[in-house]
């Protein structure tokens, strides 16, 4: 195995932490939108963020898709292995469903979409009361809490990956290899 292969490449290392970053952020605007609602207009900056993650992770899945994760270390147990590779693809599947079930349930209200007060983002055609946009709303809340419980345990692998086992996962996530 070539040193390049242990490491993620930069794209995926940029689109990591980019998108890492603003789904933290957008997570706690969604919990305490009421709060911050007070203070700015968090509200339309949550959904111009949930937008922003949205584009960024289609990009990311292709990417994925096109380039394979390097391997796990050899001295993880195969039930580790196994276990951080679904919650990776949890973590993708929530990065597409998340933007979406609140589009779908956005649409119906009365405000308007806007993406960081530049320009409108198109609603869908969905009727206000209808069970698509009730379900998109409830899968909306339901998965922001799991995302966010998921998300403790991602960092807290991550931290014992370093501190602990110190194998060089979190490393190659975030830096390329030195060289050889
Ligand atoms: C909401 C925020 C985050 C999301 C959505 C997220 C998502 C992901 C995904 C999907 C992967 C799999 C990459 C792939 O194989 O293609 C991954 C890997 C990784 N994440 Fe995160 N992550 C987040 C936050 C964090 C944070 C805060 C840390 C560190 C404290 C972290 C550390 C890592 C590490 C070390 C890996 C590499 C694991 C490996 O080598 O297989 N992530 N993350
Ligand atoms: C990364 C993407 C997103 C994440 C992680 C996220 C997360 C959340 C969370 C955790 C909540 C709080 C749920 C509650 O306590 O009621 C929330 C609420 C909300 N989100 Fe998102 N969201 C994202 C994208 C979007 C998008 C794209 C839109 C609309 C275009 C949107 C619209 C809303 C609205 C209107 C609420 C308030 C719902 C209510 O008051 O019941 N979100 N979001």
């Amino acid at each position: 195995m070539t040193e390049a292969l242990i490491h993620y490449n930069r794209v995926a290392r940029t689109l990591h932490w980019t998108i890492g970053t603003l789904v933290i952020v957008n997570l706690v605007l969604g919990i305490l939108h009421d709060p911050l609602g007070e203070l700015f207009p968090a509200m339309p900056i949550h959904k111009s963020i949930g937008f922003l993650v949205l584009a960024l992770s289609l990009g990311r899945l292709a990417w994925r898709l096109t380039h394979p994760a390097p391997p796990l270390p050899d001295t993880m147990p195969g039930w580790e292995k196994a276990a951080a590779h679904g919650l990776h693809w949890i973590f993708y599947a929530l990065m597409i469903a998340m933007p979406l079930t609140g589009w779908i349930f956005s649409s119906a209200g009365k405000y308007p979409l806007s993406f960081f007060f530049l320009f409108d983002i198109p609603k869908l055609a969905v009727e206000k009361g209808s069970p698509i946009v009730a379900g998109a709303h409830s899968a909306h809340v339901v998965l922001g809490f799991l995302w966010a419980a998921l998300l403790v345990g991602h960092v807290g692998a991550a931290l014992r990956h370093h501190f602990i086992l110190r194998d060089g996962v979190l490393t190659r996530m975030w830096r390329s290899a030195p060289e050889a």
